[in-house]
């Protein structure tokens, strides 16, 4: 019986010596240290044995069990040791390598033309409203003065979608929208920037989708000489305190009496050039004094308010602040063109 103990002992021993995994190792304990297991089966054989030989197997029996156990507890450290280091092996980074460049987007020169712009008209306390670009009929002309059949209409060729529904074809609902809103009361200070749709053939300065920006003006006392002053303030915080405005007698159905505003030419100073196809004043936008009829039909009494409005092209004033000469560059996307506005913000 001591024979087999050691002889157990030392095939015990090899075998864990040569487990190379966790999992063999555990096989190798159930097998030989568990309930099952060939000590076990001696230690319950005792009883057979002489009460001199009792002890002495007994303790035999321990000691062999003990030196297994050690033996695969070594094992199981230096396995699992080697398994840390095997992982921290294969996750280890080379902090010494370059990195790869995160590539940085920019923003798209229409949106920082707008966002310019709206920051200047916020200083001077104006809100940012916006209305749909699906729009109805009513509030993209009958609500501007423009009824059915009005031949201002022909200006802004239009997709309809149904015969009262479009797409509106300028910013210029959104101020019918907002007074509506109000209802009648004061004071508005609002601009509108947003898309707009026209059919229009696409060439180097137009775009059958493009943006605009509207802004409305209501309250008591709202003269000429406001919007006069407000466009001075805006054409010169864009395009230079050496430009120079004029105001152009004009005709919008909504606003009564109707302007044009032009900038001095920056190119030749306002002797004429190309640029502004030697006049020496280039056109920036439409603007003019709220028409009484928009105002009464949006539920104002325009006795006691009045109001301006403007209209300008963000594309326009992009293409002039920039010197881009083709307004389909800003929806083409081509990298070329806008990586040349990724300077720093
Ligand atoms: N809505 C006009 C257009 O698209 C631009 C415009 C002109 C807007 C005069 C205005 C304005 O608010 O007062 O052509």
């Amino acid at each position: 019986m001591q024979e087999r103990l050691k002889e157990l002992q030392a095939e015990a021993i090899q075998k864990v010596d040569q487990s190379a995994g966790l999992k063999e190792l555990n096989d190798i304990r159930v097998a030989y240290l568990g309930k099952k297991g060939p000590i076990t089966e001696v230690l319950r054989g005792m009883g057979k044995l002489s009460a001199e030989e009792r002890p002495v197997i007994g303790a035999l029996a321990n000691e062999v069990r003990e030196a297994i156990a050690a033996k695969i507890e070594a094992k199981q450290s230096a396995l699992e040791e080697a398994a840390v280091q095997e992982k921290l092996a294969a996750e280890s980074i080379d902090v010494t390598l370059p990195g790869r460049p995160v590539k940085a987007g920019n923003h798209h020169p229409l949106t920082k033309i707008i966002e310019e712009i709206e920051d200047l008209f916020i200083g001077m306390g104006y809100e940012i409203a916006e209305g749909p670009e699906v729009e109805q009929d009513y509030y993209n002309f009958e609500a501007l003065n423009l009824p059915k059949g009005h031949p201002a209409r022909d200006m802004q060729d239009s997709f309809y979608i149904t015969e009262e529904i479009l797409l509106r074809t300028h910013t210029s609902p959104v101020q019918a929208r907002t007074m509506e809103k109000h209802q009648g009361k004061g004071p508005i200070k609002i601009i509108c920037p947003g898309k707009v749709y026209r059919r229009d053939n696409d060439d180097a300065t137009h775009s059958h989708q493009f943006m605009q920006i509207e802004g409305l003006v209501v309250g008591e006392n709202i003269r000429m000489s406001d919007l006069k002053g407000t466009l001075n303030v805006f054409a010169k915080k864009m395009f230079g305190e050496d430009r120079e405005i004029r105001l152009r007698p004009s005709f919008f159905p909504f606003t009564e009496p109707s302007v044009e505003m032009d900038i001095s030419c920056k190119m030749c100073g306002g002797h004429g050039c190309n640029v502004c196809k030697h006049t020496g004043w280039i056109e920036i936008l439409g603007a003019g004094m709220v028409h009484p009829n928009v105002l009464e039909m949006a539920g104002y009494d325009s006795k006691k308010y009045t109001g301006f409005a403007f209209g300008m092209g963000p594309e326009r004033i992009a293409m002039l602040k920039y010197g881009v000469d083709d307004i389909r560059h800003f929806y083409t996307n081509d990298v070329r063109f806008l990586n040349q506005f990724a300077i720093e913000e």
